[in-house]
């Protein structure tokens, strides 16, 4: 692989996800070679325009990674469950932005400022965690490290941008009939999202969380290292555009002043990779 010039895929180029990352591509002047934009077969032949270049979008299909160095994937689970194996056959390093691969003890889970170390060994997948666990890891890394972790409650306030283009679309749309005085249409979204908050964001689990709930409680757990960690989450769906809050309650097992956590959490958020607890088993090469 050469690391001056590297060819990268971006597949869901079309996308909200996929845009964005075209985008810091670009404002990263990471060393990109030949950037190939993959999309659906709906997509395919059309046109984007990027720093002037004219870029034809190409259908996602597993020749299409042929001479790819990284392939970045955000088109959906069932999009990376069936085309990651092939990109990765083809020779590519895949990361992959879905829930596709996040448990499986396999992939490392990876927060670059939290567990880059667990990149060693990899098989070719890397996966990256949810919008709201990515925030959030850092901060629980910080304390988990000089005050220790006794328990966690996050409750999560998240825009609609992380449902993708159809439900900006969507809010945007209830709006416009909101201020007209028409009826709001939903097709994204259970009940209307303009004005409302919804605390249920994607399907609930037997075991009564939601699952985006229980992605931030199980991807935190094995990024932290911490499969036993007491962490509980309510995900809420909010009438915003673009931009997840949270607000996080931490248990510490030694006392902390609120300004030590403050000097903590900003070092979290910008420190190299620590070594974690020694729970975690050796990836396969
Ligand atoms: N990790 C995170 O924090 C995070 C946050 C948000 C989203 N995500 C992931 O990113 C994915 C995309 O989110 P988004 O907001 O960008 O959604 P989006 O705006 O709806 O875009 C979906 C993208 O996937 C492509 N796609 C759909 N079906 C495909 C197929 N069969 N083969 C190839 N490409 C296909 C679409 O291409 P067409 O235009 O051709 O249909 C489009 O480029 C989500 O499904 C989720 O897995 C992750």
């Amino acid at each position: 692989m050469n690391r001056d010039s590297l060819t990268v895929a971006v597949v869901g180029a079309t996308g909200v996800v996929g845009r964005t990352m075209i985008q810091v591509l670009n404002e990263r002047d990471f060393p990109v070679g030949e950037l190939r934009l993959l999309a659906s077969g709906r997509s395919a032949g059309q046109t984007v325009s990027i720093d002037g270049r004219t870029l034809e979008i190409g259908e996602a299909v597993p020749s299409a990674f042929d001479g790819v160095d990284v392939a970045l994937f955000s088109a959906g689970a069932d999009v990376s469950r069936e085309l990651a194996p092939a990109a990765v056959a083809h020779g590519a390093t895949v990361i992959d932005n879905s829930a596709a691969w996040r448990m499986d003890p396999s992939v490392p889970l990876v927060v670059s400022q939290v567990n880059a170390d667990d990149l060693e060994g990899h098989a070719g997948i890397i996966a990256n965690p949810n919008c709201s666990t990515m925030q959030l890891a850092p901060v629980l890394m910080a304390l988990r490290d000089s005050v220790g972790l006794e328990r966690v409650i996050v409750d999560t306030y998240q825009s609609v941008s992380g449902t993708g283009a159809d439900a900006l679309a969507e809010l945007e749309g209830q709006i416009r009939a909101h201020v007209s005085g028409e009826p709001k249409q939903s097709s994204v979204y259970p009940h209307p999202i303009a004005f409302n908050a919804l605390p249920e964001i994607d399907v609930f689990l037997p075991n009564g969380y939601t699952k985006e709930e229980w992605k931030i409680v199980s991807e935190n757990r094995k990024i932290l290292g911490l499969p036993e960690l007491r962490i509980s989450c309510t995900a809420v769906r909010i009438p915003v555009f673009v931009s997840h809050s949270e607000a996080v309650h931490v248990e510490t097992r030694e006392p902390v002043t609120p300004e030590r956590a403050r000097r903590l959490q900003n070092r979290g958020a910008s420190s190299a990779t620590k070594s974690r607890p020694s729970t975690r088993s050796p990836l396969s090469p």
